[in-house]
């Protein structure tokens, strides 16, 4: 393991081991967006296009990539994202994430589509604080569970998503029949049968649902595909009111996830969040969106004095960290560059894959003749590369 590690030099040397390893339903499930693919795509391209002015005589002496996320210190302006069914790209992914995250000091957050539950999650990292985040089902007594959940297992802030109310559809996982555990068809078991560590580390965990829901959900004792589930119990008449709903009952930090439009951020401010995220769901959900770093400058412009404001979305690398963080986000996800790692090899590939993030951060940031990230604004851009705010609609 170690050896192999010493080779792991950058994201895409994780993915393509974690392609490797990972069932193909899974590894689908998590590297691809709906429909075209076109957002998906664009999240990481227009991050290639803004370029970074290059400083040179600068003493880079004392440098840091320290930073606070909602008042939050963290080693670096990077939090793990929630991503659904985490566990199956490692047994016990979600536990094995947020181990890793506290260990390097940055948040985890729990996605309501866990395979590990919040209790799990909990007891195996000492009740240390992580965030949640909540998906608003029709059964509001299961919404105001899982709140109770979140607050008996120390959670520090609630995530809600707000852009999955409906799914948008991503072609591999209908023609893979995703579902957790997988069926024993053929070509699952003849898949699996190259996937030996995957498969041992199954056998050794009894985390193979969605641990959230099963057994807490009214009638759910059985749950094996999110679509299904999806598309019966998530609420398609989400409104602002239900965000109100969920922060007076919550009582604590609350960040918002989705959005993508300056009105909607706008109304973020209004609903009294904490945070909002500059968010398409890594390209998930409206194919067609801009990329999130496209879209970050005009809600950076609109809100960014009454509200802290990170995205999420083709973050690959620290200089990416850096770009958007130029652009006005005070802080960043990672969820696909998060899963990569894991697949590939367990905590030590999520640790691997910050050390990496961190260690370009740093660099980039230096090269750009800065060494604090409070002094990472506009100015390390070359103007004209990076995308300005959209003229008004
Ligand atoms: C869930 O968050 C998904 O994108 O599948």
């Amino acid at each position: 393991m170690a050896s192999d590690l010493s080779k792991i030099t950058c994201i895409e040397d994780l993915r393509a081991v974690a392609q490797r390893r990972v069932p193909r339903m899974f590894y689908d499930y998590a590297d691809s967006g709906s429909y075209t693919q076109g957002t998906y795509r664009a999240n990481e391209d227009d991050f290639q296009r803004i370029k970074l002015r290059q400083r040179v005589a600068v003493n880079l002496s004392g440098r840091s990539t320290r930073s606070t996320m909602l008042g939050q210190e963290v080693a670096m302006p990077v939090a793990i994202a929630p991503t659904g069914l985490t566990g199956m790209q490692h047994a016990d992914g979600e536990i094995l994430g947020a181990r890793a995250a506290k260990a390097f000091g940055i948040p985890f957050t729990l996605s309501t589509m866990g395979i590990c539950s919040l209790e799990d999650v909990a007891e195996a990292t000492d009740r240390h604080p992580f965030w949640f985040q909540l998906y608003v089902m029709r059964d509001r007594s299961f919404v105001e569970n899982l709140i109770e959940r979140a607050q008996a297992a120390n959670c520090s802030a609630l995530q809600i998503t707000l852009d999955l109310q409906i799914l948008g559809q991503r072609h591999k996982d209908i023609k893979n029949g995703l579902s957790t555990p997988p069926r024993p068809t053929l070509t699952n078991l003849l898949n699996l049968a190259t996937k030996p560590r995957w498969c041992l580390g199954m056998l050794g965990t009894k985390r193979r649902s969605f641990g959230n829901i099963v057994g807490h959900a009214k009638g759910v004792s059985d749950l094996s595909s999110l679509s299904s589930w999806t598309a019966e119990q998530f609420d398609p008449q989400l409104s602002w009111a239900d965000v109100e709903w969920i922060k007076k009952r919550w009582g604590g930090k609350i960040i918002l996830k989705g959005i993508m439009d300056a009105e909607d951020a706008r109304l973020a401010v209004d609903s009294g969040a904490d945070a909002l995220v500059v968010s398409n769901h890594g390209g998930r959900q409206l194919d067609g969106a801009p990329s999130s770093i496209a879209a970050l400058p005009s809600i950076a412009c609109a809100v960014g004095k009454n509200i802290e404001i990170w995205m999420d979305g083709g973050i690959r690398s620290g200089q990416d960290v850096l770009k958007a963080r130029a652009l006005g986000a005070q802080g960043t996800l990672i969820g696909r560059s998060f899963l990569y790692g894991l697949g590939a090899y367990g905590q030590p590939g999520v640790t691997r894959a910050l050390e990496i993030i961190q260690r370009e951060l740093d660099i980039s940031m230096a090269f750009c003749g800065r060494t604090q990230i409070d002094q990472v604004d506009r100015s390390i851009l070359v103007p004209g590369s990076y995308p300005l705010p959209f003229p008004a609609a």
